[in-house]
């Protein structure tokens, strides 16, 4: 969907990043994975077909998706597709009975070496968090592999419960629906990395203008260092920022429109 076109989540291990073409090529190779197309119900598209995945993704108003990237490997090795290791989604559509709004999400640490470190664990939550606040999603379902022990436990550990279970499909289907106490407990994990930047607003080719949530407006350049409260900008690839200025807002503070909005929750 639109909607996340420009933005990133930050979590306190992973950052959410909206899925890209420069992506595709390492997500093709993924799903060539006999055992992730099994654990995920996927079949194996060719890469031109992947191609025209990721724009729908990006297109249609009822699909939302994030690559998963690790933070510590891009620390190190300051390239995104070397950090990427999975990817989360939301399918969304309307129950006819309630009016509300229903998201599958689906969750996939691609990289099998770094699966149980708690990365699928934070992705998820910031996921579902993305999906309340943002979406206005008030049902989640996760359909899931009846032999996929790791999926099913963690969405149980999130406080989802079985709704249906098919023979035909070898799956289950666990659900939760969004209220105060369970909003309370999300709120109450701990998935944030610490203060961040709010909003980024590049004001000519490599300066960027923005207001730190913790502080007052940051500004610095492109790829450079800054502030600590700036470390947020830097982890931001300089291409996905596009090439015209964009103007202050009127008062010259409020970086206004953003370009890239970075979420922290
Ligand atoms: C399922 C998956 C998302 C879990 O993410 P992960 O990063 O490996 O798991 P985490 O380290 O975050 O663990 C979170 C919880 O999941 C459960 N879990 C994870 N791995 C598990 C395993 N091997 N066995 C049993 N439970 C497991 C546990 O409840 C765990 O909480 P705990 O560590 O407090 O016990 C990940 O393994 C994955 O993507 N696998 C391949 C694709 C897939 O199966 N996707 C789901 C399709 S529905």
């Amino acid at each position: 969907m639109r909607l996340n076109e420009n933005t990133q989540i930050i979590g306190k291990h992973v950052n959410l990043v909206p899925y890209e073409p420069k992506h595709v090529s390492k997500y093709h190779n993924w799903m060539q994975s006999r055992e992730l197309q099994q654990l995920t119900a996927s079949e194996p598209l060719t890469l031109e077909k992947e191609y025209e995945m990721q724009k729908t993704w990006r297109m249609d108003h009822d699909k939302c998706t994030f690559l998963i990237l690790c933070w510590k490997k891009y620390e190190t090795t300051k390239d995104e597709n070397k950090a990427l290791i999975g990817d989360t989604n939301l399918f969304l559509h309307t129950e006819q009975d309630s009016g509300e709004k229903v998201a599958e999400i689906e969750i996939m640490i691609a990289e099998p070496d770094m699966r149980g470190k708690g990365l699928g664990w934070e992705s998820t939550l910031l996921m579902l968090k993305y999906g309340v606040k943002y979406l206005n999603v008030k049902k989640f379902v996760a359909k899931i592999g009846i032999d996929n022990v790791a999926s099913i436990r963690m969405f149980q550990k999130i406080e989802f419960q079985e709704e249906a279970r098919s023979k035909v499909f070898n799956e289950v289907t666990l659900y939760r629906r969004v209220n105060e106490k369970w909003l309370k407990w999300l709120d109450g994990q701990a998935i944030a990395r610490g203060p961040s930047i709010g909003m980024v607003c590049k004001t000519s080719s490599s300066s960027w203008r923005a207001r730190c949530k913790c502080t007052s407006i940051q500004q610095g350049t492109l790829g450079s260092g800054g502030c600590i409260a700036c470390v947020y900008v830097r982890v931001l690839d300089p291409v996905q920022v596009p090439a015209a200025g964009v103007p202050l807002g009127p008062d010259g503070t409020e970086p206004a429109p953003p370009l890239l909005v970075t979420l922290e929750f």
